[in-house]
């Protein structure tokens, strides 16, 4: 059975990858899983200089899914670069750094000090819904296609790697956004990060979330994400990554059927460390007992009813 992926020149073994921000950056579960398995590790989001994130409490169970505001609390990347890449790196599988900026400025500095390491690709986190940005008067850069073009188009004059710009689904029109990265230069789109919600203590009348408001994943938001994944994919000529309530193979499969090249396992991980070698091998039987030999003749086949 060939699992095998291809985006740009780079190919990937299978297309059941880790969403940032939900795996750490890697090491944490290397007595859980083989980590060898995974088609591509996706490093928590990392930023120029640390930051310390948003106050506590910044996670609260919902009955489908979890709400988040992390904020991208992280070391910045000489950390990073120090602590966790040289684990990564000697890994038989393709990494994929997460960076985010305040700004085109900050943006362009993550990709320039990333040079020196260059990682298999790099995802342009463009959507955490837990931070404010300076460039835009919208609150997510991926709110807004101006930007969101502009600093995909930067970044891309920074480097040969490939680029996957992360887009948010709250938005009216996320085509319009994708058509931006795409035409800024993104070699590929991952949809969707979390979707904006809020958990309420009847009892207290107070908000749960330190944030107040944070990001809602988990199955909730599966069938909302496979729409994006079948809208986006018909209006761009690259690969499209989705992610979002991804917990069985069967899931892999849907998101593949609705043009996704690739998916990504988010908040499964936190449930169960072990989820995504199990998702991995659910999904391989699928294309077993449907006698599908390639898992990219998947893509985009949806039949009609
Ligand atoms: C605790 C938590 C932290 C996250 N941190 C990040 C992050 O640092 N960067 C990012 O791009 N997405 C982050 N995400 C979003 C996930 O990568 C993913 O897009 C989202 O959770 C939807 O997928 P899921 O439903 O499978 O979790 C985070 C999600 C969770 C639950």
């Amino acid at each position: 059975m060939d699992l095998t992926v291809k985006i740009n020149d780079r190919t990937f073994k299978n297309p059941v990858w880790v969403a940032s921000g939900t795996f750490g950056y890697g090491e944490e579960f290397k007595d859980f899983i083989d980590l060898e398995k995974v088609g591509a590790i996706i490093t928590k989001t990392i930023t120029l200089n640390a930051r310390e994130g948003n106050p506590p409490p910044r996670i609260v169970e919902t009955p489908s899914g979890m709400l988040n505001s992390i904020g991208l609390e992280n070391k910045g990347i000489e950390h990073f670069a120090k602590k966790y890449y040289p684990f990564l790196e000697k890994l038989d599988t393709r990494i994929i750094v997460s960076v985010a900026g305040r700004d085109k400025d900050e943006f362009e500095k993550c990709i320039e000090a990333l040079e020196e390491f260059s990682p298999d690709a790099i995802e342009i986190n463009l959507s955490c819904p837990n931070v404010v940005h300076r460039q835009t008067k919208h609150k997510l850069i991926a709110q807004d296609p101006e930007t969101t073009g502009e600093i995909i188009a930067a970044v891309r004059k920074k480097t040969k790697s490939i680029l996957i710009a992360k887009l948010t689904p709250n938005v009216t029109d996320i085509s319009e956004i994708a058509l931006a990265a795409e035409a800024g230069g993104a070699n590929a789109l991952s949809v969707v990060n979390t979707y904006l919600g809020m958990a309420v203590d009847a009892e207290e009348m107070k908000p749960i979330l330190g944030n107040i408001v944070g990001g809602l994943s988990g199955p909730a938001i599966k069938p909302m994400a496979l729409k994006v994944v079948y809208d986006v994919s018909k209006k761009v000529k690259i690969p499209v990554i989705g992610i979002g309530g991804i917990m069985t193979g069967r899931d892999v499969a849907e998101f593949m059927l609705c043009g996704a090249a690739a998916v990504q396992v988010g908040t499964a991980n936190l449930a169960d460390p072990a989820a995504h070698n199990r998702i991995l091998s659910e999904f391989e039987e699928y294309l077993d007992r449907k006698g599908i030999k390639k898992a990219t003749d998947l893509v985009g086949k949806l039949k009609k009813l």
